[in-house]
């Protein structure tokens, strides 16, 4: 079955259960799933309950889909995201994207729990990302392009919006709380990288690592939809002061961290729920 059928199967599935049609796209990363607890009116679809839809097997992850509203905005929220680590090939990991944006959802707000390269950094501190470099093995728009869907040759100029990362700035700034702008590099993981790795990945431009999002945000750019990344340090990667990983500590700082995240999706929501009041006055 074409990707398109596939698409407009899960959706029929997703609406059956009554949703609101979303325009905002939630993503939650490793240990940042409790900003899903704050949608209203939440109707909540397992993802066992859509078709070609898989299953969230790593801890810190359930694996639904949570619809309703955030500071009045009809979202849509993944509890519980796919990473190619888990064997899942591109497309099935950003399959949820485009069942997102097939449901009406403009604008994704993706998360991630990340590993700090930039010497800045702290670890609990939030990311905005601004850019990413792919080194992950894959793509997902490999293969046959479907017009429908997006263009063969998408721009990546500007995956990121320029409007919401100076606004999740500014909300941070706001609220008190430190966030930095910084370069995503994704790889698949699931080893954690190597001295000289993060070496690299410092050299070559990158402020924090981690293993998801990327593909994500091409499906996203692909399909039109405006972006927005945030990362939350779990964890510094300075590669002469490494210290071997501890997976509960990594999801220990992602929950304190939670509320800052939460804080800026709810004021990026707000912003967005205002700009499109002003709009259709
Ligand atoms: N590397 C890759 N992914 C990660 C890390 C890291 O150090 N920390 C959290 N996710």
């Amino acid at each position: 079955m074409e990707l398109w059928d596939r698409i407009q199967e899960a959706v029929d599935a997703v609406r059956s259960h009554g949703i609101v049609p979303p325009h905002v796209g939630i993503i939650l990363g490793t240990g940042l799933g409790r900003v899903a607890q704050q949608i209203r009116d939440a109707k909540v679809v397992p993802y066992e309950a859509i078709p070609h839809f898989t299953r969230s097997t790593v801890i810190g992850h359930s694996g639904q889909l949570v619809c309703g509203r955030l500071e009045g905005l009809a979202v849509v929220a993944m509890e519980g995201r796919f990473h190619i680590y888990e064997g899942y090939t591109y497309q099935q990991v950003t399959f949820p994207v485009r069942v997102m944006r097939a449901l009406g959802a403009q604008l994704l707000v993706v998360s991630n729990a990340a590993g700090g390269l930039n010497p800045h950094f702290a670890r609990g501190d939030i990311v905005i990302i601004e850019d990413h470099i792919n080194l992950m093995n894959g793509n997902p728009l490999i293969g046959p392009n479907d017009e429908r869907l997006g263009p063969r040759f998408p721009d990546m100029s500007q995956p990121y919006d320029r409007g919401l990362i100076e606004r999740a700035l500014e909300i941070a700034r706001r609220e008190n709380f430190v966030a930095h702008k910084g370069v995503y590099l994704a790889v698949t993981g699931p080893n954690l990288e190597t001295r000289a790795e993060y070496r690299f990945m410092r050299l070559i431009g990158a402020d924090v690592v981690g293993m998801s999002t990327v593909p994500e945000v091409i499906a996203a750019v692909h399909a039109g939809m405006r972006v927005l990344g945030i990362s939350v340090v779990t964890d510094m990667c300075l590669p002469d002061a490494l210290k071997p990983i501890d997976l509960d500590e990594i999801l220990a700082t992602a929950a304190e961290a939670e509320p800052k995240l939460a804080k800026i999706v709810s004021g990026i929501l707000a912003y967005e729920a205002a700009r499109l009041h002003h709009e259709s006055k």
